[in-house]
């Protein structure tokens, strides 16, 4: 077991790549903080892994709001007495351009996606150089590669592999790795509301597909194997990087 007896704190975990990263986190030995705004998303996420046989709490928070990412902390050190890892992937998706968006969205969605981040990793900083840690953050290839009409989320998950690069270079001499992943499409709730932001869903859903290299479109297990190793000793010597897992998006253009 990769994770055995670590304690990884899971940020939107509630639904989506989180939970798929707290189900595998949790297989692999880890004692898993469930963490979401979503409180009922939250606990299904636990009674999944509690029902395999797993170890998880959950905890209700919000990672744009300080009160609620340092009560987070406090729980996890009062359940688990430690940190070993930070797994960021609470965001959320608003599809429009900038024209369209309002300042109060923009300044929501960078409090969540890029603020959450800055917060959560602060807060948990402290902890990781204790355990010689990790973070994991969510991109996506939409930091290099960006569509119509998220014109915000796509500036928000370039911002993440910046930070995580200055991340990594603080402080990589205190024992901490910092990396993040590049995920094409993942069939989750985020990529059904774009879907579904489009004239025609269904349609969206099959050529988003026809994207990547693969012909498909991914599933959230997927991205939570990358997410296991790069929180795990097996990833010992990689920080800094952003981890592209997108079926070939990011190659070019497939045949039609
Ligand atoms: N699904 C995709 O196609 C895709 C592609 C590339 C990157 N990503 C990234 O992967 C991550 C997970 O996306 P997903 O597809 O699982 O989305 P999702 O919508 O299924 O899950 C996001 C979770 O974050 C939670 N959340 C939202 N705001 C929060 C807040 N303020 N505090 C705490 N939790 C909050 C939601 O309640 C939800 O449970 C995101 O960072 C997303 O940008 C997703």
């Amino acid at each position: 077991m990769k994770l055995q007896n670590r304690c990884v704190v899971i940020t939107g975990a509630g639904s989506g790549i989180g939970r798929a990263c707290a189900v595998k986190c949790a297989e692999e030995g880890a004692n898993v903080v469930v963490a979401d705004i979503n409180e009922e998303g939250a606990a299904e996420t636990v009674k999944q892994i509690q029902a395999a046989g797993g170890n998880a709490i959950a905890c209700t928070a919000d990672v744009a709001d300080p009160v609620s990412v340092a009560s987070l902390v406090q729980t996890t050190l009062q359940q688990y007495g430690k940190a070993n890892a930070l797994i960021n992937s609470a965001a959320i998706q608003i599809n429009k351009t900038v024209e369209d968006t309002s300042l109060e969205e923009w300044n929501t969605q960078m409090s969540i996606n890029v603020g959450g981040i800055f917060l959560c990793s602060k807060l948990f900083l402290p902890h990781l150089k204790t355990t010689k840690g990790s973070i994991v953050s969510l991109s996506s290839v939409n930091a290099y590669f960006v569509e119509p009409s998220c014109a915000g989320y796509c500036a928000t998950k370039a911002a993440i592999i910046g930070l995580t690069k200055a991340m990594a270079i603080d402080h990589g001499h205190e024992g901490v790795r910092v990396n993040c992943i590049c995920p094409g499409y993942i069939d989750t709730g985020l990529a059904e509301g774009y879907f579904q932001s489009q004239p025609d869903p269904a349609r969206a859903r099959a050529e988003a597909g026809k994207l990547h290299a693969l012909w498909r479109i991914g599933k959230a297990e997927e991205v939570a194997k990358v997410a296991v190793f790069l929180a795990s000793d097996d990833a010992s010597f990689v920080t800094g990087s952003a981890y592209v897992v997108d079926g070939g998006f990011g190659s070019g253009l497939p045949p039609k």
